[in-house]
């Protein structure tokens, strides 16, 4: 039997307006949806029970006194995208932010059986003082990020638990707290840092391999990146996308799966959206971050310096030290 997933063709669950959820996975296809103006983020919570289910979930139980993440804010709101030009500016001038929080990590990554201090709080760290020098994760601040970036995916039983015992609110507040009310901050030090802990877990696991320490870090990032399994969008009107028999309305439910199409591609620009809209504003500083703990493990190898591939910039001029 061949499998559901075999291809990366859309699967559309349709029951007039009642269910219309449509799953893509094609590269191509995320690229054109992101080309269309009608193609949004928001969820209009008028438009079925089951975007009044996620509208509940993501700007309600995860938003801040009525504020939502940037990761869940419109596309048209334009102070949205003028704060992610504004980091992306200030994430590519810091260069991977050299620190001790780097050597750290790249020790923790180049080193499988050194034992050091849990990887979750300095990744967390590092994600923090992105954007505040004097950012200071703690045990409990990780486990407030962990429940915050995992909270999406729960069942509705544990979702409710967690509202209802205060341990969801204690975690935004702890979170909250430590970014200094910066939303992006908080965003970038849960569910941004998420993704960067277990990517750098994956990095130490294929460091135990001679095979995998002579790849480059693209090669080796191919495999050991972790993207986000899950983005959503709706429609603010009609549209005919190509690749369709039936129009997407705005009572659509559009379920991009990020993490399969950069699994199928290994197009790291799949992995942070890059190219669209919605593009990750710290995806290059994480693959500079990345490329000087690679570096680290490689020299770890040969005691020589092992050059950079180029995976957005060139990096000749850097070595961890
Ligand atoms: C391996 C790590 C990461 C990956 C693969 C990743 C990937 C992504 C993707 C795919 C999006 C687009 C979401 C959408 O279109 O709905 C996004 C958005 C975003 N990411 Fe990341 N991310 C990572 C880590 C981080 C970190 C550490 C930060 C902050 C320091 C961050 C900050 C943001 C922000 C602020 C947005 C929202 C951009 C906007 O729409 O205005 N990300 N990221």
């Amino acid at each position: 039997m061949t499998p559901l997933f075999s291809n990366l063709r859309p699967i559309r669950l349709r029951l007039g307006t009642w269910l219309d959820v449509v799953l893509i996975s094609d590269p191509e296809h995320i690229r054109w949806l992101d080309s269309q103006q009608h193609v949004e983020r928001r969820i209009d919570p008028e438009r079925g029970w089951l975007h009044r289910i996620v509208d509940r979930r993501l700007r309600v139980d995860m938003g801040f006194d009525g504020e939502v993440l940037p990761v869940f804010r419109a596309r048209s709101d334009a102070k949205r995208a003028e704060r992610q030009r504004e980091l992306m500016a200030r994430f590519d001038a810091l260069r991977g932010l050299p620190g001790p929080e780097r050597n750290e990590i790249a020790g923790y990554v180049a080193n499988p059986k050194q034992k050091g201090r849990d990887i979750g709080v300095l990744v967390q760290q590092w994600c923090g003082r992105l954007f505040l020098p004097q950012y200071r994760a703690t045990k409990e601040s990780y486990a407030a990020g962990r429940r915050l970036a995992r909270f999406p995916a729960q069942s509705p039983f544990a979702a409710w638990r967690q509202r209802v015992d205060g341990r969801l609110d204690r975690a935004k507040e702890v979170l909250m707290d430590l970014a200094e009310g910066d939303l992006h901050c908080v965003h970038g030090t849960s569910i941004g840092m998420e993704n960067v802990v277990r990517t750098v877990r994956n990095l130490r696991n294929a460091a135990r391999s001679e095979a995998q320490r002579g790849r480059s870090l693209d090669e080796v990032l191919r495999e050991c990146l972790v993207a986000p399994p899950v983005v959503l969008r709706t429609c603010t009107a009609d549209v005919e996308a190509p690749f369709l028999r039936k129009p997407l309305t705005p009572h659509t439910l559009i379920v991009v799966l990020v993490s399969r199409a950069f699994a199928a591609s290994g197009d790291l620009d799949v992995a942070f959206l890059s190219q669209g809209w919605s593009a990750c504003p710290a995806r290059r500083v994480i693959l500079d971050m990345l490329r000087a703990v690679w570096s680290a493990v490689r020299q770890e190898d040969g005691g020589r310096r092992v050059p950079f591939d180029g995976v957005g910039r060139s990096w000749d001029a850097h070595t961890v030290h």
